[in-house]
């Protein structure tokens, strides 16, 4: 187990960027690391325009002051014990972002589990669950600057937050160091989680969502379950049944009928 006291490893940019360039991001992308921002995802978005390319262009911090959730909620973190990681894309029309959001979850399950870290499950639209705790959440935003759409990629992952900086997430949580029992190289888990991520859009890029169809579905934690979604005009109810090829999650309904929902925010119905 590690100790509650133990402190987590310092993210290390020159690491990271070494790692990337052997793991065959080609050219490298700009790296920032920041002590504080209020927000990685802000930060980045707001230089989609200068001298650096904006595709594949990462940024992290060791602490956000105003870390963006969904649907306009926080995220909260403890300094040094999360990886706060967004990346810049460029996409060319909004159409090319259907099941963006899965794909990250697929890029990011893969870095985890090549940092021994097993058995988590996505939870439609871009959840990462350990045993129904959350571990780690991503948040696509999106500019549609002229013709084109400049997306930024933020992820939060929970390496190690104590119990006290835990008390403000508004839902069960766990964190890397829980699952696995020892001190994570936050450096490592990022530079596995940059390498993927590049690799996942650039074939997303290419070929859309359903490359990453099965996996995301073999993954699937609502797969089964009675569900409701919210969001929309009116709840809808049915029991979910995997994701379709652009990434919207099907649903069978009471009435025996099939739907699908490109957006909403799902629970688990108890009967
Ligand atoms: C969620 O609500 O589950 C999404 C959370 C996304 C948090 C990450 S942390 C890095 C990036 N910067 C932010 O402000 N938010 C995302």
């Amino acid at each position: 187990m590690v100790a509650s006291d133990t402190p987590p490893l310092q993210i290390d940019p020159l690491r990271l960027e070494k790692a990337l360039a052997k793991g065959g991001a080609a050219p490298p992308p700009r790296i920032d690391l920041l002590e504080r921002v209020d927000s990685t995802n802000r930060w980045l978005l707001a230089r989609r325009q200068d001298k650096y390319p904006f595709r594949g262009r990462i940024c992290l911090a060791e602490h956000q002051s105003a870390g963006r959730g969904r649907r306009g909620r926080g995220w909260v973190d403890l300094p040094g014990g999360s990886i706060l990681f967004s990346m810049g894309w460029v996409f060319n029309h909004p159409s090319e972002l259907s099941g963006l959001s899965l794909v990250v979850g697929v890029a990011l399950k893969r870095a985890l589990e090549e940092s021994g870290i097993d058995g988590v499950e996505l939870k439609w639209p871009n959840d990462l669950l350990h045993r129904g705790q959350k571990v780690a959440g991503i948040l696509v935003e999106i500019d549609n600057d002229n013709e084109r759409c400049s997306v930024v990629i933020g992820i939060g992952i929970n390496v190690m937050l104590d119990k006290r900086g835990g008390m403000e997430i508004d839902q069960p949580w766990t964190d890397l160091s829980t699952i696995s029992g020892r001190v994570i190289d936050r450096t490592a888990v990022a530079a596995r989680l940059s390498t993927h991520l590049l690799r996942a859009l650039e074939q997303f890029e290419q070929q859309g969502f359903s490359p990453f169809q099965i996996e995301w579905e073999e993954a699937d934690l609502l797969r089964g379950q009675r569900v409701e979604v919210t969001g929309g005009t009116h709840p809808i109810r049915g029991v979910a049944s995997g994701v379709s090829e652009e990434g919207s999650l099907k649903l069978q309904l009471d009435d025996g009928t099939r739907y699908r929902c490109l957006a909403g925010e799902v629970s688990v119905r108890k009967s």
